[in-house]
């Protein structure tokens, strides 16, 4: 019992001991260093941990998820409400291991530590669709994106960024830094899972704000890599948080903050970068090796042992065997496992089965980790031949990612079979919609405009927006896929060829849908934006007149229906032509009167200018 006090006495030392060596060494309120998060204060949030060795792991990786770590009390960014905020400067070290590009990080200075309302995945775990953009935010944050975003108008899919309550950055640039020595860009990789390092600098007197970035070890370079000017005494509220926030999309991914330090005032104080925890060893063949490594191991004990665990072994690596070269293995991340889809289907069994086309059928499943429902969409093939183009495209397919488009996850191969994974749609494709006699499925013109709309989005991504031309070649109503919230999602990109812009596509053969085809697909055989953009003039009118692209008639004179909607406008009864289920929508005559009146002036227009100009 006596020994009891001098002990309790020894402890308390070593702790404070060990607290002052290891943990924040703050000096003062608004400076502070944290050579790896051991011991330190910090809060976390969501699925953010502090790891033994001290790195602190923003996403725990699980797919799905927001991190969030703060420094634990605000800091006050003005002296009074009225005065204009100080200069800060702040330094971290980030990594994020590969192969899976995961939404990258997110530094922030924040009025709240109440994020919960903030979405994983594209909004980083910051924001959601309504808050983007709002000026009530007050949120600073430097991003580091390894996705491209069409939402946000990312450049690329390896960003930094300047946000200024919004994720569409005010300014931003390819992630890398200018060399010292000779002033080169040198280019950085996000998820190279090397550890990097990023200076933000505020000057108050000029507004100006300076990201600079380098990998761990090189001096912080001169010239920074993103410049902008903004008043921040404009946002930044007069006690903020600061932090980091991260989130992952449908693949899991690992992100991590080594050392923070931040200075008001004041320059960041220096990250001891030897002090500095490890990131885990990175190796993109993990998963594949294990398979390959444990099969035979397995099968060689159990040889040891009896005949029929040998059979039963045997049946199984069969079961699940599939074909693998050397050059699939860098798509690491787009490969999925067959076993993980047998499993995900319950074997390709017949009640999960969702559709079937002339690519193949599509089976729903559900993957055991995550929980993810999917598309396992099974094309059989004969051919090997040009099968290593064909992932080529997949995989850059996959890197595809609109609102309007169901989103291709990646794929698996097997011999003679093709597997693709999508996101799965949960409401099926639209022609359900427009043919069915159920009154349950009936949708309204709102409804359908809303549709067409989309798939009018998703073309414009495809055709022009994108860093390359996306042909689809076979817009239809049955590729048009709705989400759980009715969205159009345009689907099927088996047929998809890729162009380079500026590129003359290629002849290929004539691929598509008898109907949605364009004239001159005819003659001259080559797919073109143009080609894509009649059928979906196809495709609005048949979501506007719920008909088929060919109005089924005796054999010899099929009647298409381009052609029966043009002889209406002729003889002045266009309208006929809606779908008589559309008739009596009140939305649907307000918008047709409009529709009316702007074409019949359109028209008069035109017939000036065919008498004023012979060229007409
Ligand atoms: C990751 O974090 C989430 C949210 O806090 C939690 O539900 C999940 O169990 C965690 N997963 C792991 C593997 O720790
Ligand atoms: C700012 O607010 C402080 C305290 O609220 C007050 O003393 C000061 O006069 C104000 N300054 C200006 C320029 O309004
Ligand atoms: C966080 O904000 C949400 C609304 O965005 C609110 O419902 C919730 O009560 C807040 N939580 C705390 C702890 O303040
Ligand atoms: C911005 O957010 C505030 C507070 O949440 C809200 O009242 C306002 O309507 C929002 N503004 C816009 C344009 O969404
Ligand atoms: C750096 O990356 C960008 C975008 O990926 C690319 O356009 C550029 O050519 C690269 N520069 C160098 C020097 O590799
Ligand atoms: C930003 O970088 C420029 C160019 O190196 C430099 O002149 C300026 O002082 C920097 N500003 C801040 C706030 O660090
Ligand atoms: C920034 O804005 C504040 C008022 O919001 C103003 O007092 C200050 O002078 C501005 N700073 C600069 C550098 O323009
Ligand atoms: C679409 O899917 C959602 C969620 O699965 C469901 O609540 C809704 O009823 C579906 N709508 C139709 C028209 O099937």
């Amino acid at each position: 019992m006596f020994d009891m006090k001098p002990m309790s006495l020894v402890l308390r030392l070593m702790i404070l001991f060990f607290s002052l060596k290891l943990a924040a060494i703050t000096t003062g309120s608004d400076h502070f260093v944290f050579s790896g998060f051991s011991n330190s204060d910090i809060n976390l949030d969501g699925a953010a941990t502090v790891l033994p060795n001290g790195l602190l792991y923003l996403t725990n990786g699980t797919a799905m998820i927001r991190g969030h770590a703060f420094y634990p009390t605000p800091l006050r960014f003005r002296e009074f409400s009225n005065s204009t905020v100080h200069s800060f400067s702040v330094s971290f070290v980030f990594g994020i291991l590969p192969p899976y590009p995961s939404h990258g990080i997110a530094f922030f200075v924040a009025p709240s530590k109440n994020f919960s309302s903030a979405v994983a995945v594209q909004y980083m775990g910051l924001l959601n669709k309504q808050s983007n953009g709002n000026v009530t935010n007050h949120i600073f944050a430097v991003e580091l994106d390894p996705v491209q975003n069409s939402e946000f108008h990312d450049i690329n899919d390896n960003h930094v960024g300047i946000d200024i309550n919004s994720l569409q950055s005010m300014q931003s640039y390819s992630a890398g830094f200018y060399d010292g020595k000779n002033g080169n860009f040198e280019n950085l990789s996000l998820i190279s899972g090397a550890a990097m390092q990023v200076w933000v600098d505020y000057n108050a007197k000029t507004s100006e704000i300076n990201v600079t970035m380098a990998p761990l070890h090189v001096e912080k370079p001169v010239r920074p890599l993103l410049s902008a000017t903004y008043n921040l005494s404009t946002l930044i509220t007069e006690l903020a948080y600061v932090g980091f926030s991260s989130s992952t999309g449908k693949i899991k991914s690992q992100n991590y903050v080594l050392g923070w330090s931040f200075g008001m005032n004041s320059p960041a104080p220096a990250i001891d970068v030897t002090k500095l925890p490890r990131l885990p060893h990175v190796s993109t063949k993990d998963r594949s090796k294990i398979l390959e490594i444990s099969v035979p191991m397995a099968i060689a004990m159990v040889l040891i042992a009896t005949g029929t665990t040998i059979f039963l072994l045997v049946q199984r690596h069969l079961r699940y065997a599939e074909l693998r070269e050397d050059w699939e293995f860098e798509y690491g991340p787009h490969r999925f496992l067959y076993k993980d889809l047998f499993d995900a289907t319950q074997g390709f069994r017949d009640k999960h089965l969702v559709g079937s086309g002339g690519f193949g059928t599509v089976y729903k499943g559900v993957l055991r980790v995550s929980k993810l429902e999917i598309a396992v969409k099974r094309v059989l093939h004969s051919s090997q031949q040009g099968m290593k183009e064909f992932i080529m495209e997949i995989v850059s397919l996959g890197r595809l990612q609109h609102r309007n488009l169901v989103q291709l996850l990646g794929y698996c191969r097997r011999k003679g079979e093709l597997f693709l994974v999508y996101d799965y749609m949960p409401n099926g494709s639209l022609d359900k919609y427009l043919y069915s006699q159920e009154n349950n499925l009936y949708l309204g013109w709102a409804q359908r405009f809303h549709i067409i709309k989309g798939i009018a989005s998703a073309l414009l991504y495809l055709h022009e927006e994108w860093e390359k031309v996306v042909i689809h070649r076979d817009i239809k109503p049955s590729n048009v896929l709705l989400d759980n919230e009715m969205n159009a999602r345009l689907g099927d990109f088996g047929l998809a060829r890729l162009h380079d812009h500026n590129i003359e596509p290629q002849s290929t053969q004539v691929v598509g849908t008898i109907g949605y085809l364009a004239p001159e697909l005819a003659s001259i055989s080559k797919a073109t934006p143009h080609t894509d953009v009649f059928s979906f003039g196809i495709f609005i009118l048949e979501v506007t007149c719920g008909k088929k692209p060919i109005i089924e008639s005796n054999q010899e004179n099929q009647l298409m229906l381009v052609d029966w909607v043009l002889e209406h406008w002729h003889k002045g009864s266009l309208t006929d032509t809606v779908d008589t289920r559309l008739e009596d929508e009140e939305q649907f005559e307000n918008l047709q009167t409009k529709c009316l009146k702007s074409l019949s002036s359109k028209l008069e227009e035109a017939s000036v200018l065919e008498y004023s100009d012979p060229s007409f």
